[in-house]
């Protein structure tokens, strides 16, 4: 092999190393604004480690799921979430879930995404409506009415919701590929944005007059998993 061809065998090499290995990581949280004084920075993309000398099983063991949420709220559902931090157990490993309860007749975990997970539900008891919609342009409705023991997922970001359309308590567990997936309830984020969003940006937006959407401003929004 001439020493030219060598060079260019190299180059490519260390190109597709590069390509390989250099990305950014997926953040854990919804931002990490940049410090250049490391004195007042405080937060990482995760969190510091337990000196693994010191770790017990007690660690990986998290108890409490059994007990029901307080469904009284507007929604008439509740989310009782176990992400990483309630459970620094998870750190790392890419996993969180939560419980969910719904009233019957509509109780209602209402549309919302999360920003850094795909999620599975499980329903160990009652009757889902349980759906997703995809993105621009076509916004298709992937939907399904789901019984005990049935399993629904949402990919990563979409926008979805379940509803009990039965006349018992539902309950469901929901499981994450993030240790911190985010939560985002559509309807918080528009109508009850602290401070609130010009109105106008809303009226053109959702064809609303002007006085709905000062009125659904003044709302109070449930966040089902508070
Ligand atoms: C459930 O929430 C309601 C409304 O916040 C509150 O009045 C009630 O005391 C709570 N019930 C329990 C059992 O905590």
């Amino acid at each position: 092999m001439k020493v030219a061809n060598l060079l260019v065998a190299f180059a490519l090499m260390a190109l597709a190393s590069s390509f390989a290995t250099a990305y950014d990581p997926s953040p854990l949280q919804d931002f990490c604004v940049g410090m250049n004084d490391p004195n007042s920075a405080v937060f990482v993309n995760g969190k510091f480690c337990k000196n693994p000398s010191l770790v017990t099983p007690d660690d990986f063991f998290y108890s409490g799921l059994n007990v029901p949420g307080n469904t009284s709220n507007q929604l008439r559902a509740h989310i009782t979430v176990v992400y990483e931090d309630v459970w620094p157990g998870l750190n790392t490993l890419g996993v969180s879930l939560s419980r969910i309860d719904y009233e019957p007749n509509g109780g209602l975990n209402p549309p919302h995404y999360h920003p850094r997970a795909s999620e599975i539900l499980l329903v160990l008891k009652g009757t889902l409506y349980a759906g997703f919609v995809t993105s621009n342009p076509d916004h298709r409705l992937f939907a399904k009415t789901l019984k005990a023991g049935d399993l629904f997922a949402f990919p990563v970001g979409l926008l979805h919701f379940q509803m009990n359309v039965g006349k018992t308590p539902a309950v469901a567990i929901a499981a994450f590929s993030s240790q911190n997936p985010g939560l985002n309830t559509v309807a918080n984020a528009v109508f009850g944005a602290v401070p609130s969003i010009n109105p106008e940006v809303l009226t053109t937006a959702f064809h609303l007059d002007r006085k709905l959407v000062e009125d659904l401003q003044t709302q109070t929004w449930t966040d089902p998993s508070v």
